[in-house]
């Protein structure tokens, strides 16, 4: 599983000519892809799902549908084939103060609406985080390692410290799919693309570029 978390990045005149671009290199890929844009470009994202494509989004309400003026619920996605949502990523956690009872909150809206989430851990957040949810909640998560200090920098974790923390996050969430992100592009991260321990990536500045995620999708095991 490749996610591609595009963050607050691009207007829909830069999505739909990475869109056009992606949607002529689709066709090779093997791998399962998740294409997390902007929420308001989804709909440019609709024609490039496929089989092995499908889409997500970036975050997601700890409310249901109703009276919470500006947060996106479950219910609002009805209709945009958007099958996971990122849940706890560093970036919400510092920047919008998320907590682990919220993120617990935005899994059980994702588990109730049927969307997989997927939900990011530093080393030091991985067993709080697991005892905000409960264990038959833990064993439909996806876990995303994503250590800070590789976050947008532009070096990747040691192969060696990843397998470590999925040890963790194993015993912390049950045998769930562990999947890396920090820094993952061709030249930072060869061995960690090509370890059969980890079962996918998210990957942030790489999937700006239609190409360049697409060759970085190309080279995974
Ligand atoms: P990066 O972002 O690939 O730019 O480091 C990854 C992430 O924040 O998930």
């Amino acid at each position: 599983m490749i996610i591609a978390n595009f963050k607050s990045n691009k207007n829909k005149s830069e999505i739909s000519e990475w869109a056009q671009k992606f949607q002529q290199l689709a066709p090779s890929i093997q791998h399962s892809v998740v294409l997390c844009p902007p929420t308001p470009h989804l709909v440019a994202f609709e024609t490039i799902r496929s089989e092995r494509i499908s889409l997500g989004v970036q975050d997601i309400s700890s409310y249901p549908a109703g009276s919470y003026t500006g947060a996106v619920s479950t219910h609002n996605l009805v209709g945009f084939g958007v099958s996971a949502a990122i849940v706890g990523h560093s970036e919400r956690r510092s920047h919008f103060h998320e907590t682990n009872q919220d993120i617990a909150n935005k899994v059980r809206e994702c588990l109730a609406a049927g969307l997989t989430p997927i939900v990011c851990v530093s080393a030091s957040e991985v067993v709080a985080t697991a005892n905000a949810l409960d264990a038959s909640e833990r064993a439909k998560c996806v876990v995303a390692f994503e250590p800070i200090e590789h976050i947008g920098t532009g070096t990747s974790d040691t192969l060696a410290h990843i397998l470590e923390t999925k040890d963790q996050v194993i015993s912390a969430f049950g045998k769930v799919p562990y999947i890396y992100g920090g820094s993952v592009n061709l030249s930072t991260a060869p061995e960690i693309l090509h370890s059969p321990e980890i079962d996918g990536f998210l990957v942030g500045s790489a999937c700006l570029d239609a190409q360049t995620f697409h060759s970085l999708i190309q080279s995974c095991a």
